[in-house]
């Protein structure tokens, strides 16, 4: 009998560990600086992003929104500070990223096949696993997308789509969004947004969005991180947490309303700053 006591203990620890885990950050930014020529972007920056939310970075233009997605995905280097993913550095884990300009970050030469494919393919992944893995998240999307086209042959919101499946096919822990509706026209943003909101339901992927559309933000976000013109200071981070899945009417609600009125409020008045 004596020996079910420490399983039992050793059971809670586990718990325990896990329940800290859940609430611990996923990424901490520490003392973070960021210089381009003579304007600082960043000066000793602090933020933790939390963990299976989806936030969304709002803020005057320039104010360094992209710079910090970039940073954090190791894409820009940073001049002082840390960013560290549950204590360890970037090179520990696997993220996506859509860039916002999805021309540019498609390669033209491959179908949309082989774009979805390409981490995967540098992964080292067999053939026969990149094909159903492909498979998996076209079904999983539902999207009806002839696989076998070049981007030139699509249009803007396939290749967008197509990038989107590219950040997901390797499994992130972590999906960096920049702006990634932003060239779509409404009806595809509509669509989008829902296919977002979809694919957060169903992994908590911790997730990180820039987006110009504050209705936008709002909508889709856990969490939005409002920023001051640079050097960009973390204004407040706004907590929205209205059930899910949201659906347009959400947007006639009064939560809605009324947070979507206090970050206007909050940028307008950064804004004036400037
Ligand atoms: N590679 C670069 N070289 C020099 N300056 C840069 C570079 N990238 C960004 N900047 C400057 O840093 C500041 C922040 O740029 P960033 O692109 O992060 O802003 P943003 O908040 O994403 O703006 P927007 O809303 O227009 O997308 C801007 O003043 C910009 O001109
Ligand atoms: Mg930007």
């Amino acid at each position: 009998m004596a020996g079910a006591q420490p399983a039992a203990s050793i059971e809670l620890t586990d718990n325990a560990r896990e329940a800290a885990r859940r609430t611990a950050p996923h990424v901490t930014i520490r003392g973070l600086t960021k210089r381009f020529s003579d304007a600082t972007i960043y000066d000793n920056f602090d933020f933790d992003i939390p963990r299976g939310k989806l936030m969304s970075v709002f803020g005057p233009n320039g104010c360094g929104k992209s710079t910090l997605i970039n940073m954090i995905a190791g894409l820009f280097p940073v001049d002082a500070g840390e960013i560290l993913f549950d204590g360890q550095p970037l090179s520990q884990i696997k993220f996506g990223y859509v860039f916002q300009n999805y021309r540019e970050a498609m390669f033209p030469w491959l179908r949309a096949f082989d774009n979805i494919a390409y981490p995967l393919r540098v992964m080292g992944v067999p053939k026969a696993e990149r094909i159903t893995r492909v498979e998996k998240i076209v079904a999983g999307l539902n999207v009806k997308i002839d696989l076998n086209l070049y981007p030139y042959q699509m249009s803007g919101g396939q290749q967008q789509l197509v990038s989107i499946m590219r950040a997901l096919i390797v499994e992130p822990e972590i999906l960096f969004l920049d702006e990634p509706f932003s060239a779509l026209d409404y009806e595809m943003t509509l669509f989008m947004r829902e296919q977002l909101q979809r694919i957060f339901v169903e992994t908590s992927t911790t997730t990180v969005l820039v987006s110009h559309d504050l209705e936008e933000a709002v909508y889709l976000s856990d969490r939005i991180l409002l920023l001051s013109r640079h050097p960009a200071r973390a204004v407040e981070f706004v907590h929205y947490d209205a059930p899910r899945p949201r659906t347009p009417g959400t947007m006639s609600e009064a939560d809605f309303i009324s947070t979507k009125a206090h970050c206007l409020e909050i940028f307008q008045r950064e804004v004036r700053k400037g």
